[in-house]
């Protein structure tokens, strides 16, 4: 090896080093700030979910991952964010997957209070169409506010359906598959929750994926 080549060599290698050091450094100055800007910017998205409750502590740190198998709706992992104050269970934040969708799973979130009562629902996640099935999201229309404060018994359990289907709550306009989907991955949610609540609460905190 010609001693031109080794320099260019040790060169390159010189400012790959740099380089690498650099990405460190950036890396370890805004590692906090990320972080603490996800946090926030999941807060702000659970919060809606919550009917404006006063609760104490970020609701991210209460996060407990619920893995498969479970009677939660979708195949994957669910995840509960549990909210307090004064010390008490105050509602908790399911985040589930409805499988049915017309083009696909759909991400939801569903608030309930301790007692059981919805505190209400967003979407968090969908590929609905357009103009039909994405009036469930809450900024394209209302629908989804119509489970806000109502309960397993509020309607009874029967009632707990799209009106078409003998229920009490509405479809959307020219789509039904979309909102029969939503609606039964909350009535599932509601079960879910009504058997397994103080269980719920009392689970220590998951440290994993934060
Ligand atoms: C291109 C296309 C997209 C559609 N997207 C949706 C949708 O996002 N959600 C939905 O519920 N139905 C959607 N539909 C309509 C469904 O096929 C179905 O007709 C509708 O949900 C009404 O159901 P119903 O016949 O039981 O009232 C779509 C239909 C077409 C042709």
């Amino acid at each position: 090896m010609s001693l031109g080549i080794a320099k260019s060599g040790l060169t390159l290698a010189a400012i790959a080093a740099i380089c690498a050091a650099l990405v460190a450094v950036t890396y370890h100055l805004t590692r906090d700030r990320i972080a603490a800007n996800q946090q926030a910017m999941l807060e702000q998205s659970l919060a809606p979910a919550l009917a404006g409750l006063e609760f104490e502590g970020p609701i991210s740190e209460s996060r407990l991952v619920i893995p498969p198998p479970h009677d939660l709706p979708g195949p994957g992992p669910a995840i509960v964010y549990r909210v307090f104050a004064s010390g008490k269970p105050l509602a908790a934040l399911i985040a589930v997957t409805a499988p049915n969708g017309y083009a696909g799973p759909i991400r939801i979130l569903v608030g309930i209070s301790y007692e059981g009562n919805v505190t209400g629902v967003r979407i968090l996640e969908h590929r609905e169409t357009p103009g039909l099935g994405d009036g469930i999201e809450s900024t394209r229309s209302d629908w989804v506010y119509q489970f806000d404060g109502r309960s397993l018994g509020d309607p009874a359990l029967a009632g707990w359906a799209l009106k078409r289907d003998g229920g009490v709550f509405d479809q959307l306009s020219g789509a039904s598959v979309t909102p029969r989907a939503v609606l039964q991955a909350i009535r599932e949610t509601l079960l879910y929750f009504d058997a397994h609540r103080e269980a719920l609460f009392a689970a220590p905190a998951s440290e994993d994926d934060k």
